[in-house]
């Protein structure tokens, strides 16, 4: 069998499109979604992701306003940054570029985003909701997988569904959102990381398998079971060549569906990220973005 490849970047532009329609209808009421990217430091991938979110925004008639802020930035002055775009009427999401630089207390800083502006769905209250089944902003790039296996048409409900990789941005949101009593969930999901034992027992039952686990090429034709939709999520740079985390030579020869890196799950996190903003945006608008005293 030679899989379908699955592709994210017309899927991510197909929404970008249904998300400017929307965008043009709140624009015409006088309306404008806005969304502000902090950057930390100067690493190149960050910077980007940061410039690709920026052009999304334009594209869509998002306002979006761009921190760049030196690595030595003092953490309090960076609390005091999104304490200040908390309280600013015209933006409506708060994007925090991970990582941070390694003197900046990733889960601290995170807390002081309110959660009606977290767009990126990393805030603890935002990751409580979800796990209550009730969730506000679902992080991006689980958000994009799920709606990638529903564009594609790929049955979930009740299927067996293996993710490899625990990481809070991916694994772990994306095992919750699948296992879910809800519509494109009610999976049966196994959550695998690095201690798994005999990592191939769960691998070659998956009916979907979503990998997630930052190593180049990890997942190879032997650990897939024939027929399976491997989802990849891994960005890896390899002789300046970026491959993902399944060998998709090997891996698309007996595979259903397959994403390939890039051109797969990276589009779709940033159509996310603008449906996250324009609901961010709705939700104030609307009054239902209540204020929080924590
Ligand atoms: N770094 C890698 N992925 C992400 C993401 O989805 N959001 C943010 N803010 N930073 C990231």
């Amino acid at each position: 069998m030679t899989a379908t490849i699955i592709d994210g970047k017309a899927v991510s532009n197909q929404i970008l499109e249904e998300l400017k329609a929307e965008v043009d209808l709140l624009r015409e009421k006088g309306q404008q979604p806005g969304l502000a990217v902090i950057l930390v430091g100067d690493d190149p991938a960050s910077q980007v992701y940061v410039r690709n979110k920026e052009r999304a925004c334009k594209k869509l008639g998002i306002f979006s306003s761009k921190y760049c802020l030196p690595d030595t930035t003092p953490e309090e002055e960076l609390i005091q940054l999104i304490q200040k775009l908390n309280r600013d009427p015209n933006i409506h999401g708060i994007l925090l570029q991970l990582p941070l630089p390694q003197a900046i207390d990733e889960k601290k800083v995170l807390d002081y985003i309110s959660p009606n502006k977290d767009v990126d769905g990393f805030h603890p209250y935002n990751l409580g909701r979800l796990l209550a089944g009730d969730p506000i902003f679902l992080p991006c790039t689980p958000q994009g997988v799920q709606e990638l296996l529903v564009r594609y048409q790929i049955p979930i409900e009740g299927q067996n569904v293996v993710i490899v990789g625990r990481s809070n941005i991916v694994g772990k949101p994306l095992a919750m959102m699948l296992v879910q009593k809800a519509k494109a969930a009610n999976a049966t999901v196994s959550l695998c990381h690095t201690r798994t034992k005999n990592l191939k027992e769960f691998t070659s039952r998956a009916d979907i398998l979503i990998v997630a686990c930052g190593k180049a090429r990890m997942v190879t034709a032997d650990l897939v079971r024939p027929g399976a939709a491997v989802i990849d999520v891994g960005i890896n740079r390899i002789d300046g060549k970026l491959v993902g985390d399944v060998d998709f030579e090997q891996v698309s020869q007996i595979s259903s569906f397959i994403t390939p890196v890039p051109g797969g799950v990276g589009p779709m996190t940033i159509a996310m990220l603008m449906k996250n903003t324009i609901k961010a945006a709705k939700r104030f608008w609307e009054g239902e973005a209540t204020s929080f005293s924590f």
